[in-house]
């Protein structure tokens, strides 16, 4: 299924969602020093776009507001996640006997870089799903998710795309097709924040676990819910990055029914009772900073995801 009309020129596009940690719970550490969590996550009907097509030789081109801050030469350039993905995904393929031929790809990066809503993960996601039609493959979603895992923690949730409860490292996942589509603002100050320096900086690693209620219905349910919920990488992410706290103000200044950080930060988020209140909000906060990043849009519902995944 297609979301819009896609990328010009581009056989396929894939939209790659921002991840939203509704809650994040620091509860222990592997003996590897990757924190064990447990996280309840949405994500927005917005991200990057990747476009897909089969091509002569490889090709990797960007566009958007934020490919300004990929590197695009060098040793860097080939740390980007859509063309680890797209390797990692090439060689299962090749090893098991299947072509994956030169494609071009091209990353609209419309999202932050280092900001808490994955990204980086999301795009490393996208590629997977959108190589994998192109190819004209149909490696088992499981297959998927094991080559997503090697691309860091958070891509096999960004496999997803739909509100989900996340464990281990971020890789065991439980679809929560009950937490309901609200209107949202996420907000970025436009300071990057290294996700392994928050990490390193928490002081307790064993925290108390996630706990959701059964059988709430109502939004006004869900926000009570939420409130209880905890994001354990806020403290150190504030006290490395003031202006998280000013973001945070801001947004609970308009009236917004819930205000967190998502991730390790800086990228805080409000869900809002309506539309009209998320757009006013909107409007008020890009006047009177005009250097924040500021994206109105919505939370999926569990029915779906923004780009018709399996
Ligand atoms: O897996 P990913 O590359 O996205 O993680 C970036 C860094 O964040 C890791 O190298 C690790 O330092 C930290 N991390 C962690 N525990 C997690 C996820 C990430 O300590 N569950």
């Amino acid at each position: 299924m297609a979301t819009d009309a896609g990328i010009p020129g581009f056989a396929l596009t894939r939209v790659a969602p921002a991840k939203i940690n509704l809650g994040l719970h620091v509860v222990g550490q592997r003996a590897d020093g990757y924190h064990l969590l447990e996280s309840l996550v949405t994500f927005a009907d917005a991200g990057d776009r990747i476009g897909f097509s089969i091509s002569a030789e490889d090709r990797f081109t960007v566009s958007g507001r934020f490919s300004v801050d990929l590197p695009l030469t060098g040793e860097e350039a080939a740390g980007n996640l859509v063309l680890k993905a797209r390797d990692l995904l090439r060689a299962y393929l090749t090893e098991r006997g299947v072509e994956a031929g030169p494609v071009h790809l091209h990353l609209e990066k419309n999202l932050p870089v280092a900001s808490g809503i994955g990204g980086g993960s999301a795009d490393a996601a996208a590629t997977l799903l959108g190589l994998r039609e192109l190819w004209g493959t149909s490696v088992h979603i499981d297959s998927l998710k094991k080559i997503a895992l090697q691309l860091g923690a958070d891509v096999p949730m960004c496999l997803e795309g739909r509100p989900l409860i996340a464990r281990g490292i971020g890789e065991d996942i439980e679809r929560f097709a009950e937490f309901p589509s609200f209107p949202m603002l996420i907000v970025n100050p436009l300071k990057a924040v290294s996700t392994p320096v928050i990490f390193r900086m928490l002081t307790s690693k064993t925290n108390p676990p996630l706990s959701i209620p059964q059988g709430q219905r109502s939004a006004s349910d869900w926000i009570a819910t939420l409130q209880s919920l905890r994001n354990d990488l806020e403290p150190p992410a504030r006290k490395l990055e003031p202006e998280i706290e000013a973001v945070s103000k801001a947004l609970m200044d308009t009236g917004a029914s819930f205000v967190r950080m998502s991730g390790s930060g800086a990228s805080c988020f409000a869900l809002f009772a309506d539309t009209d209140s998320r757009d006013a909000a909107a409007t008020v906060l890009s006047r009177q900073n005009p250097n924040w990043y500021v994206l109105a849009c919505n939370s999926v519902n569990g029915e779906g995801n923004c780009d018709g995944r399996d």
